[in-house]
């Protein structure tokens, strides 16, 4: 089986109202371990590839660590995406080397810096503008594109703005519509990285419902969702790590976010947290070990343990054979008959 459009994965799930994750690679024990999970729960998946996981791959390891995962799964519908593809050169990059879906995070513009090295929001037609380029450019070779409203803060951080700007849900039918992307990322007040609140969180969840009415079409995808379990943070923290008052969004949270009409909720961090923690501990019990398997296999599992919790409690365990994967050939025809 091929990989699967990012469309059809969150038409399915808007259909039968659950979420799915979007996990981050950049080494192939990540990409087994999410295979692993996504198994042993029977769910389908999305793995994402940011711009850094590309370079740090090589772009050609990725792809065939994909290809791999894809021959050992064959009863999985898994799409590879990009994750804030900057600019359309490396949405067509991505696309070259096989991506069934891109994100061109046209809220930001990459290309212009001031003098403290911050990149400036985007108006609303100069994102449209970005956007709407990337999606004739994949719409026509069948690939599914993400794009984004509103800026987010952690990687977003170096936007000029100090705040967090949220989605305005008035901008949302205009961008869709001119766009005709087939997800969009909204901000309510998530970021990305393992510190994103001092204290118990509020986010914008009225906003969801509010862009779920005003585009009932289109996927809805909330990024910075990584929990940052508490006993994650105390086993990096207990075996040599400082990491103090690290905190992310609460499972419910995100269960009440996929009710009002998220598909895709994005995760990087907590990945990044169980490897850590477990590698920590591995130095810590047997200092004199060596060999990469005895703390990367142990990482390893650990992480599919993570990413099967989160597989059951996004509601995405047990719906991998609901449908079959439609090839790009059949999204190419399907976008061409939209006009
Ligand atoms: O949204 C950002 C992801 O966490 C990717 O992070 O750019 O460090 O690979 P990265
Ligand atoms: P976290 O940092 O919360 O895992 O968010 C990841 C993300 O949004 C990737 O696009
Ligand atoms: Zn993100």
């Amino acid at each position: 089986m091929p990989l699967c459009p990012l469309r059809q994965i969150l038409d399915e799930a808007r259909k039968g109202a659950y979420g799915v994750g979007a996990y981050n690679v950049n080494n192939m024990e990540q990409i087994q371990a999410i295979m692993q999970a996504a198994r042993d729960t029977a769910s389908p998946l999305i793995i994402q590839a940011s711009r850094g996981a590309l370079q740090y791959t090589n772009f050609t390891y990725l792809k065939h660590l994909m290809m791999a995962a894809v021959e050992d799964n064959p009863d999985l519908p898994i799409a590879l995406h990009l994750d804030h593809g900057p600019d359309l050169d490396l949405c067509k990059r991505a696309i070259e080397i096989g991506f069934t879906s891109v994100m061109i995070d046209g809220s930001i513009d990459y290309d212009t810096e001031t003098p403290d090295g911050k990149h400036p929001p985007r108006s609303l037609q100069d994102n449209i503008r970005v956007t709407r380029e990337v999606v004739d450019y994949a719409h026509s070779r069948g690939v599914s594109v993400e794009g984004e409203l509103g800026t987010l803060g952690g990687i977003e951080e170096d936007t000029k703005t100090d705040h967090v700007l949220l989605t305005d849900p008035d901008e949302v039918q205009q961008f869709c519509e001119h766009t005709g992307v087939d997800a969009l990322a909204l901000a309510i007040g998530t970021s990305h990285g393992a510190y994103k609140f001092k204290h118990e969180p509020t986010l914008a969840m009225e906003l969801i419902s509010e862009c779920r009415r005003r585009v009932p079409e289109t996927a809805l995808v909330m990024h910075g969702s990584s929990s940052v379990p508490k006993e994650l943070v105390d086993e990096i923290n207990k075996y040599g790590g400082n990491m103090p008052g690290a905190m992310g969004v609460p499972i419910p949270a995100i269960q009440e976010g996929i009710r009002r009409g998220i598909q895709k909720v994005n995760v990087d961090t907590d990945g990044r947290l169980v490897v850590t923690g477990t590698v920590r501990r591995v130095f810590a019990e047997k200092p004199g070990e060596f060999d990469p398997r005895k703390y990367l296999g142990p990482a390893r599992e650990a992480l599919a343990k993570l990413i099967a919790s989160k597989m059951r409690d996004f509601g995405t365990a047990g719906h991998a054979s609901d449908y079959q994967p439609k090839t790009l050939d059949e999204m190419k025809a399907f976008y061409a008959g939209q006009g």
